[in-house]
């Protein structure tokens, strides 16, 4: 399949998904109000690869990612409770220590890229296709 549609209403606010699409893990984080504010408020100055969080989100509240560190492949940490999110919030590559924020976007690291957003459009106002 090309495509998946994922039905987003169970997904809690704080919580992270993880699908597969492609045979590649894609991250779905409802973010919480304050992930939300400190994605927005980062200035572009302290980014490797700068992106305004609103060039990666259709909506806020949904952060939508391809979890393939942009470093060498591997799937960053954060998606499970419990798990480090790494110095920002986001997301922490074990293999080399790469740091991602609440937007996936690099900050610290080896990795030079934001982790990758993939196509997908919102269904309705709870569900979403990818691909
Ligand atoms: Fe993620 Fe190297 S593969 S830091």
């Amino acid at each position: 399949l090309s495509s998946t549609e994922v039905d987003l209403s169970p997904i809690e606010e704080g919580q992270s998904v993880t699908i597969t699409w492609r045979g590649k893990p894609v991250f779905i984080r409802r973010r919480t109000g304050a992930e939300i504010n400190t994605a927005e408020e980062t200035p572009l100055a302290d980014l490797p690869d700068p992106q305004p969080d609103a060039d990666r989100v259709e909506k806020p509240e949904w952060l939508i990612l391809v979890g393939v560190c942009t470093h060498l492949g591997c799937v960053p940490l954060g998606q499970k409770t419990g798990e480090s999110r790494g110095e920002f919030g986001g997301w922490f590559c074990p293999c080399h220590g790469s740091h991602y924020d609440t937007s996936g976007r690099i900050r610290k690291g080896p990795a030079p890229k934001n982790l990758e957003v993939p196509p997908y459009v919102f269904l309705t106002d709870s569900s979403i296709k990818i691909g």
